[in-house]
Formats: C-alpha cells, sequence, structure tokens
C-alpha cells in the first residue's frame, strides 16, 4: 500500500505514479487520521510505502502520529518518498530512528512555501514535474526488484536545518493567527472541506482556523477567489497547486530531453 499525505497535490501526485508503477493502491493518510481505525498491520511480504511532503527540512507532525498506529512484522518492505522544493534535510534519517526503514528518497517537485517564496512558472514547474515522474518511475522499479537504497537531497547545513531550525520553525513560524480573508471570500467552504486537519471551520460565511494546523498552505493556495492570505506576505505572491496534465508533462519532458542532445 502507499500510503501519502499532501497539501497541495504533488505528493499525491506522485504516490499515485509509485502505485501505478508497483501495482499497490493508495491510502490517504489524513483522511485515515480522521477515522475510526488507526492501527495499521503490515504483514510479513507486504509493503508500506510513504509519501509526504517535506515541511522545514523534517516530516509534517500527521507523519509521526500516523507512525505511532504503524506495525511492520518481519519481512514487510518499507520506504519512505519525500517531496521537497529543493532539499530535504535530514527528514529521512529521523524517520529512520522511529521505524524500520529499507529505503529512503527525495524527490524535488515545485515548492508550494508562498510564506516565502513565490510561485515557480508554469514552465518551471513542469520542468521539475517531468523530472520527477522519470525519478519516481526509477524509484518504483528499485521498489519492485527489491533493491531499495537511502538517496536523499539533503542539501547544505542540512544538520542545522533539521536540529535547529526546524524546530524553531514549529514553534514560533506555523501557527494560525496570521492567517486572514480578504472581502473576496464568498464563504463557498471548500477551505474547510479541504482542509487535512479539519481545522477551519466556516462561521458567518468566512473561514475561521483553530490550532491545530500544519501549515500545508492547501488553504491559501486553492482558495477559487484568492481571498486567502497569511499576514502580508502572501498578497502579491501566486498559487500552487498541482494541475499538470500527462500531456503538458509529456511535452516537457520532450523539450528537457532535445536540450540535453544539444549539449
Ligand atoms: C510549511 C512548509 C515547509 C516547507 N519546507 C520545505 C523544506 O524544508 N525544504 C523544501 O525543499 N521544501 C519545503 N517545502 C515545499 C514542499 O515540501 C513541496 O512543495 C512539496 O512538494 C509540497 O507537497 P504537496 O503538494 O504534496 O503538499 C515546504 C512547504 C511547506 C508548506
Amino acid at each position: 500500500m502507499v500510503y501519502y499525505f499532501s497539501g497541495t497535490g504533488n505528493s499525491k501526485w506522485a504516490a499515485e505514479r509509485i502505485a501505478e508503477k508497483t501495482g499497490e493502491k493508495t491510502s490517504d493518510i489524513a483522511l485515515l487520521m480522521r477515522g475510526e481505525e488507526k492501527k495499521i498491520i503490515i504483514a510479513s511480504g507486504e509493503k508500506f510505502i510513504i509519501v509526504y511532503p517535506v515541511y522545514a527540512w523534517n516530516s509534517p507532525k500527521l507523519i509521526f502520529d500516523f507512525l505511532r498506529n504503524v506495525t511492520l512484522e518481519e519481512g514487510a518492505t518499507s520506504c519512505v518518498v519525500c517531496t521537497c522544493g529543493s532539499e530535504a534535510g535530514h527528514t529521512v534519517s529521523v524517520l529512520k530512528k522511529r521505524i524500520r526503514l529499507d529505503g529512503g528518497y527525495s524527490v524535488v517537485m515545485p515548492d508550494n512555501y508562498v510564506i516565502a517564496f513565490d510561485v515557480e512558472s508554469r514552465e518551471e514547474c513542469l520542468k521539475k514535474v517531468a523530472a520527477a515522474r522519470e525519478r519516481l518511475d526509477m524509484i518504483a522499479d528499485d521498489i519492485n526488484s527489491g533493491n531499495l537504497k537511502f538517496d536523499v537531497g539533503v542539501g547544505k547545513f542540512a544538520v542545522l536545518k533539521t536540529f535547529i531550525f526546524s524546530p524553531l520553525f514549529s514553534k514560533y513560524a506555523s501557527g494560525t493567527k496570521q492567517f486572514k480573508t480578504t472581502w473576496d471570500c464568498n464563504g463557498c467552504g471548500l477551505c474547510e472541506k479541504i482542509c487535512p486537519k479539519g481545522n477551519i471551520k466556516i462561521v458567518d460565511e468566512m473561514p475561521f482556523w483553530f490550532d491545530d494546523c500544519m501549515q500545508c498552505l492547501a488553504c491559501i493556495n486553492r482558495c477559487p477567489k484568492r481571498a486567502i492570505n497569511y499576514g502580508r506576505s502572501t498578497e502579491k505572491r501566486g498559487r500552487y497547486f498541482f494541475d499538470f496534465t500527462e500531456k503538458e508533462i509529456d511535452e516537457a519532458a520532450k523539450i528537457e530531453k532535445e536540450k540535453e542532445e544539444q549539449k
């Protein structure tokens, strides 16, 4: 089974690609964690693949909560695939302390952290997605052949980022007080529906954020009216959600291949 968590679609797409290539099914961790039955036993011979986005060079808290409920029996294969905008830090090493892992990979995809960065152009995003698709197929081959490995782009100063900056980020930079809506909000309720933690409630036709937030930014990035901001930082920035078609990805892959051949 491929278990995934995704705020803005990258990790969902990555999970579905791996599932397609390995003949596994997918399961949405956020839905699972909001249901009654959370315990999971992975029997010998079964595959346990987790796909999720890197948050501040570490894993979202939901992943740690989810793993608490997982029992891996001897002989089960386990592998983690994290998607990130550029560098994963030591997220996989941290998980390795919590659960037995046979392999771990990072996959670079478009960055959705619009609180700090503007979104990349569609062309840049597609370039990343085309490369990610190739990498996901390579990961699926490793899973199918049983030749799993650890291949994570940790980036520079990864120890500092994962073990010093990341806890600071969780403590000081991920509150909900700065979420606000403009008058363009029509109370459609999409943010309430898609929030993976069920942390948003529409009150008087406006969203209200409680405190159980991972900052996945699904609400900001997917609001159809572009009416949600985080402080003032996102006011002039674009929004990101994975909406690329296979045809677009094929074309981007073709362009990159031609560029490579001309070198
Ligand atoms: C709160 C937050 C923190 C992030 N931190 C990192 C990071 O440390 N390194 C990185 O490369 N990308 C980081 N990103 C970008 C995401 O990991 C990346 O865009 C991911 O593919 C999004 O996946 P999703 O669409 O499945 O939610 C961060 C994004 C968010 C929302």
